[in-house]
């Protein structure tokens, strides 16, 4: 389980999370939701041990902060919102260095296969560089995979924090991105991850948490948290909720024109 307690994050002179509590379970996919600036990539980036933080970040009990680098390593694979790649690496070497970075060195394989599950495999050789940015978005994606492609191991069930998985896809690399999240999750790891998207995020959560200014100001199952209350508070606009007969909630804005 992933526990949070008393978090404070400050950046700068700036408290971007202040008192935040929270749990996620493994075999469940927990969706962070909220405005920019409201703190969903701190959260991520303090959970995940690159920022500095004051209270309590357990993930199997192990507190965040103590836990050496190599073990989080084998725990949990990140994908940043942005990732900056400065040598001219293939696409191989890219999802290589997820493998080199986890226990799974050696596995050589895990690299087709995890270029394969996000549709890049045909592309292994080719300059990084050169693909566009939804494509480097899937690569990265089969980098942090490689890291971590077991959902659960000798140890216990293992975690994708995902900033933003889907934001620059089409929506068929969206959907399939989202079938990778819940196959990891049914398997029984965890899966926590920031989305902008609302209606993509009540298909796939079990469990949501909206942010506002670091704080959070709902949390439950999707149709407890994609109502017109919570939302318009949050993203300071009218927003209506209505229903889908097979899928639940949809959310559509307000305003009869931009
Ligand atoms: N290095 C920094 N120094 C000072 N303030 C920072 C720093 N990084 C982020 N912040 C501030 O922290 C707040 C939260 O940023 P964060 O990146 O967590 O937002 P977010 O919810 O992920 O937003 P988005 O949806 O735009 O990705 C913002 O107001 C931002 O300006
Ligand atoms: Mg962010």
């Amino acid at each position: 389980m992933l526990r949070i307690s008393g978090l404070s994050v400050h950046l700068g002179r700036r408290a971007v999370i202040g008192g935040l509590d929270l749990a996620a379970l493994p075999g469940a996919v927990t969706v962070i939701l909220g405005p920019n600036g409201s703190g969903k990539s701190t959260l991520i980036r303090a959970a995940t041990g690159e920022l500095p933080y004051t209270g309590s970040i357990t993930l199997a009990g192990e507190e965040i902060r103590a836990a050496p680098a190599w073990r989080l390593a084998a725990r949990r694979g990140v994908l940043e919102q942005a990732t900056q790649v400065a040598f001219p690496f293939t696409v191989a070497e890219i999802v290589r260095l997820g493998l080199q970075s986890g226990l799974a060195a050696g596995r050589e394989g895990l690299v087709m296969q995890a270029l394969a599950e996000v549709g890049m495999a045909d592309t292994a050789a080719r300059p990084f560089h050169e693909l566009s940015g939804g494509q480097q978005a899937r690569v990265h994606l089969a980098r942090v995979r490689a890291q971590v492609w077991e959902a659960v191991d000798a140890e216990g069930p293992r975690w994708l924090f995902l900033d933003e998985p889907v934001a620059a896809l089409d929506i068929a690399h969206q959907l399939a991105v989202m079938r990778i999240m819940r196959d990891f999750a049914d398997a029984g790891g965890g899966v926590v991850a920031v989305m902008h998207d609302l209606n993509l995020s009540a298909m796939i959560a079990d469990r949501m948490v909206l942010l506002s200014e670091g704080r959070i100001i709902a949390e439950g199952p999707p149709d407890a948290v994609i109502s017109d209350g919570p939302l318009s508070r949050a993203y300071g606009c009218a927003l209506r909720v209505g229903q889908v007969p097979v899928s639940g909630p949809w959310l559509l804005p307000q305003a009869a024109r931009i």
